[in-house]
C-alpha cells in the first residue's frame, strides 16, 4: 500500500499548492486522479515520485517512511513516474531508453509487443533518438512504453490521453485493463479522460490543493456527470 498522510507543499513562489491531502494507493486496483487545471494533481505525483518533498506529511510505501528518499531511491522501491510532459533524451534511442526502465537487456520481442500496446509499430521506432525530432504523440507513446517495460510495483501515468490520438487510445486502455488485474501491481492514473474513469476502481477528485471528493466510480462519476466543472469546488466553495 502506498499511502499519503495529511500532505501539505509549500513552493517559494506558491504556498498551500497541496493543502492536507490523505490518500491510500493500493495494489491491484486502478485508482484515477482527476479535477479542473491546476488543482495539484501533478504536484501529487511529484510528490509521490520523490519530484517534490512534502512540507509536512508523510509517505509510507508498504510501511516503510519514504518521505525523504530521493527519486531515485523511490524507483528502486518500485515507483514509476510516466510524465504529463515527457522528457527528451538526446542521443539516447528508444532501444536504450526501452532497456534503461526494464533494467535488463529486454528482449526485441518484449520490446515490441510494449510499442504495439502504445500504437507504434517497433521497427520505425526502435533505433531513433528520444528527442524533439519525433512528434508530441510518438513522445507521449515511447514516454507510455518505457514505464510499462518497468517491473515496477506502483505505477503513476499523468494525462496518459494527452495527444494521443483515438486509435492508439483503445490499445492503451486495453493495457490499462490488463494491468489493473495484476493483483501485484497498484495503477495510479491522472485523467481527464471519460473512458479511463470508466475502467477505474476509485475516483479521487483534487481541487484547490485538497480532496474535493473520493469513493468508488460508482459513488464518484455520478457526482462528476451531474455537476459538471462545478461538482470539482471543494466544499466550502460556493457550489456547496
Ligand atoms: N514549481 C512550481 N512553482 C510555482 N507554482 C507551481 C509549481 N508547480 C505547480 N505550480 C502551480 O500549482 C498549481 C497546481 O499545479 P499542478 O501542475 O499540480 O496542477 P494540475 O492539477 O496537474 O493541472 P493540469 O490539469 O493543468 O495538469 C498550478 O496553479 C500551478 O501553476
Ligand atoms: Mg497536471
Amino acid at each position: 500500500m502506498l499511502s499519503l498522510k495529511d500532505i501539505r507543499l509549500d513552493l517559494p513562489e506558491k504556498e498551500n499548492l497541496i493543502n492536507g491531502v490523505s490518500l491510500d494507493i493500493a495494489p491491484g486496483k486502478l485508482t484515477v486522479i482527476t479535477g479542473p487545471n491546476g488543482g495539484g494533481k501533478t504536484s501529487i505525483a511529484k510528490l509521490i515520485a520523490g519530484i517534490y518533498t512534502p512540507t509536512a506529511g508523510s509517505i509510507t510505501l508498504d510501511d516503510e517512511d519514504i518521505t525523504s528518499m530521493s527519486v531515485t531511491e523511490r524507483a528502486n522501491k518500485g515507483i514509476a513516474y510516466a510524465f504529463q510532459v515527457p522528457v527528451s533524451f538526446k542521443g539516447v534511442t528508444v532501444r536504450k531508453l526501452m532497456s534503461i526502465s526494464a533494467g535488463n537487456d529486454m528482449s526485441e520481442m518484449k520490446m515490441c509487443r510494449i510499442l504495439e500496446k502504445v500504437g507504434l509499430c517497433a521497427r520505425d521506432y526502435m533505433d531513433r533518438d528520444m528527442d524533439s525530432r519525433l512528434s508530441g504523440g510518438e513522445m507521449k507513446r515511447i514516454e507510455i512504453a518505457t514505464v510499462l517495460a518497468r517491473p515496477a510495483k506502483y505505477i503513476l501515468f499523468d494525462e496518459p490521453e494527452a495527444g494521443i490520438d483515438l486509435w492508439s487510445f483503445a490499445s492503451l486502455i486495453d493495457a490499462f485493463e490488463k494491468l489493473k488485474k495484476d493483483e501485484d501491481r497498484a495503477l495510479l492514473i491522472i485523467s481527464h479522460q471519460e473512458r479511463i474513469l470508466d475502467i477505474a476502481d476509485d475516483i479521487v477528485v483534487i481541487s484547490d490543493g485538497v480532496i474535493a471528493r473520493k469513493g468508488s466510480r460508482d459513488e464518484v462519476m455520478p457526482t462528476l456527470s451531474q455537476g459538471g466543472a462545478r461538482a470539482y469546488c471543494p466544499r466550502g466553495k460556493e457550489m456547496f
